[in-house]
């Protein structure tokens, strides 16, 4: 039987903010190959429609495939809120029934049940993630008993792209939205940074919440669900090439890239142009 090619796993994010995810999935799972695909380009998609999250997120997932991945990971909050199922359920069947597309919303809401005492959880995302309702319904599958209070932080993200995210100027629009999801529970023990973005005010954040609570960002968890989703799915793993290689991509241009890079993944990296 002749050997299937193997791949990099394919990790795309509407921009910057998916290295986030790719820096743990690297930290956790070093030995793979990695292709990251940042649609700069078009970013944000935060506050964008679903038809067209859909369709850039769809167009990106069609690269990735056409650069050898057999998995995609969608390393963004929007695009797994707004594209993944209509991808899973209408496109693969059709372009490549054998490859996968994984989210980050389902691993998280897996497990964010086991942090809460108070069993009220604050979900702190972009407009779409919150409008698109995910957390909500994704969290009732595993944990019917939670209350689930939902805050969009639309001007974290452009913060953040702007380097101001370490400066005094964030603390007044982190507070103003700490205090908006306070507003709705005082009950809240565990937020759950649902944006790629958001770890990086993650020292913002902390001080705004009440002892004891519980702050979560998804790298650690999104790692640890693709390290056992490999375990169960050997027919997967063994298409996932091993020789500790990352290539990075963006659509816009690429010294923007590399210069903004090195806040979201910790170090400096090159990336290469795709033209969209
Ligand atoms: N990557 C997006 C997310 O996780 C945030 C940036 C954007 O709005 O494009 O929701």
């Amino acid at each position: 039987m002749a050997m299937e090619k193997r791949g990099p796993i394919g990790v795309f994010d509407s921009g910057y903010g998916g290295l986030t995810v790719l820096k743990e999935l690297v930290n956790r799972l070093p030995q793979y190959d990695y292709t990251y695909l940042g649609d700069n380009a078009r970013a944000p998609y935060g506050n964008r429609s679903f038809e067209t999250v859909y369709r850039y997120t769809l167009q990106c997932v069609e690269w990735l495939f056409g650069e050898g991945c057999p998995l995609v990971i969608l390393a963004c909050n929007t695009a797994s809120a707004k594209a993944l199922r209509t991808i899973q359920q209408n496109d693969l069947p059709r372009i490549a029934p054998d490859n996968r597309v994984l989210g980050v919303i389902r691993p998280t809401t897996e497990v964010v049940g086991n942090y809460t005492r108070t069993g009220n959880v604050g979900v702190l995302a972009t407009r779409g993630t919150v409008l698109s309702e995910s957390y909500p319904i994704e969290i009732a599958k595993f944990f019917p008993e939670l209350r689930v209070y939902q805050q969009a932080c639309p001007l974290w993200v452009p913060l953040i792209e702007n380097n101001e995210h370490d400066k005094p100027g964030a603390d007044y629009f982190v507070r103003e939205y700490m205090d908006l999801l306070h507003d709705q529970s005082p009950d809240i023990d565990t937020v759950l940074l649902a944006c790629t973005h958001y770890p990086l005010l993650k020292d913002k954040i902390a001080p705004c919440l009440p002892p004891g609570s519980q702050l979560i960002s998804q790298g650690e968890i999104v790692a640890a669900s693709l390290a056992d989703y490999l375990q169960r799915h050997p027919e997967m793993e063994t298409r996932c090439s091993r020789n500790g290689q990352i290539l990075f991509y963006t659509t816009d241009s690429t010294e923007d890239f590399n210069s903004h890079a090195a806040t979201f993944y910790g170090s400096g990296l090159q990336s290469k142009h795709v033209p969209f």
